[in-house]
């Protein structure tokens, strides 16, 4: 049974949030929002030997905070996360959420990123049946089903056109809630969130690849990085401006798509330039190794989103623009690589 917050009054509204995927960083970014404010907050994790917090560890101990064991592969352990946290809003950001890895594991992410948003709208939908609470739910739906682009910028009318195997079950899941919400009239919606990025982004992804690697560089750690493509263009927005976007879908009267981006896409070159003048060097060329193992088998050349109807129906605007973030993504890396550095002067005494 979920607990009351304390200082909830009975005139007030229950509002309790359950976030799959809230170890990853929007999820430990939404959980952050929606505590300030005011939220209860249950985050499913998946069981593992060792569970990965390393953005949520802060949250261990909040009040507000709950993890739950579940998994977007186990329909029953959603009815069950449910049952427990009995939410007003349900997040499903859980996915495998690394394009180049869905070439490798194509039936995993079908089967996560496609069928286990199926589940979930099941398990809200008899969870509704059992208890007759209403729960919106939000999607974690992507510019990657835009892929080739057949529209520049893409808004919510571009036609799809997926690249990957993680495109094609990302699509699958925004038809589904949009079916859900349609047949059963769910209070569903999906964000088609463009990319976005912080300091809590997985080192796999290039821009923390990026600032991770002119950090090791700049403190010796390492001289050089590699990656594949660089001529490829994204519309990059800051994390914690795009789950605050997503909350304001969920604060609507009607359920609706939208498409959250900055409108400005930038390559993977013009982010190494602002990534190494952080560390005061202008001409990278030759700390940047190009690796065919990064190369994608289909790419996705250009991503750039049209955000004008989340900015008129949910007043809806990036904050923090490319160059800041790189700065805040580089100033955090530069303190986690000195600790790095400092343990491994240490180890070698
Ligand atoms: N990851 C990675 N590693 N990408 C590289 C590298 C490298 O070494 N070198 C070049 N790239 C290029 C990729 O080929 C791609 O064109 C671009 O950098 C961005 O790659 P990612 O950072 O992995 O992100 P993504 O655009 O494929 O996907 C991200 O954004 C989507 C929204 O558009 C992820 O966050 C997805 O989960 C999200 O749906």
């Amino acid at each position: 049974m979920a607990g009351t917050i304390s200082s909830m009054t009975n005139t007030q509204v229950r509002k309790c949030a359950l976030i799959t995927g809230v170890n990853g960083m929007d999820g430990s970014h939404l959980a952050d929002l929606l505590l300030e404010k005011g939220y209860e907050v249950y985050g499913l994790e998946r069981r593992t030997s060792k569970p990965n917090r390393s953005n949520t560890a802060h949250l261990e101990a909040h009040p507000n905070f709950t993890f739950i064991i579940g998994d977007l592969g186990d329909q029953n352990s959603l009815l069950r996360a449910l049952n427990q946290s009995e939410p007003t809003e349900v997040y499903n950001l859980a996915a495998q959420s690394f394009v180049g890895s869905s070439w490798m594991i194509p039936e995993q992410t079908g089967n996560i990123n496609g069928l286990g948003v199926l589940r979930m709208l099941e398990a809200i939908r008899e969870y509704q049946e059992n208890t007759s609470e209403n729960v919106k739910f939000y999607q974690a739906a992507t510019s990657e089903m835009f892929g080739k682009m057949v529209e520049n910028p893409a808004k919510e009318t571009t036609p799809f056109y997926p690249r990957s195997p993680y495109g094609v079950a990302k699509l699958y899941g925004y038809w589904i809630t949009k079916n859900y919400r349609e047949s059963y009239g769910m209070f569903a919606c999906s964000g088609i969130l463009f990319n976005h990025e912080s300091e809590r982004r997985g080192i796999e992804f290039v821009t923390r690849k990026i600032t991770d690697g002119v950090t090791k560089i700049k403190l010796g750690l390492e001289d050089h990085i590699s990656l594949g493509n660089l001529d490829s263009y994204r519309d990059w927005g800051y994390a914690p401006d795009y789950v605050e976007g997503m909350w304001l879908m969920l604060q609507q009267d009607e359920p609706d798509d939208f498409v959250l981006a900055t409108g400005d896409a930038y390559s993977i070159r013009e982010f190494l330039d602002l990534a190494f003048k952080e560390i005061g060097i202008t001409d990278w060329s030759d700390y940047v190794k190009q690796d065919p193992r990064f190369m994608r088998p289909a790419e996705v050349d250009v991503l750039r989103g049209d955000a004008t109807k989340a900015q008129k129906i949910l007043n809806w605007k990036p904050k923090v623009n490319l160059a800041e973030m790189v700065k805040i993504m580089v100033a955090e890396d530069l303190k986690r690589n000195t600790i790095l550095s400092y343990q491994l002067s240490r180890s070698e005494e």
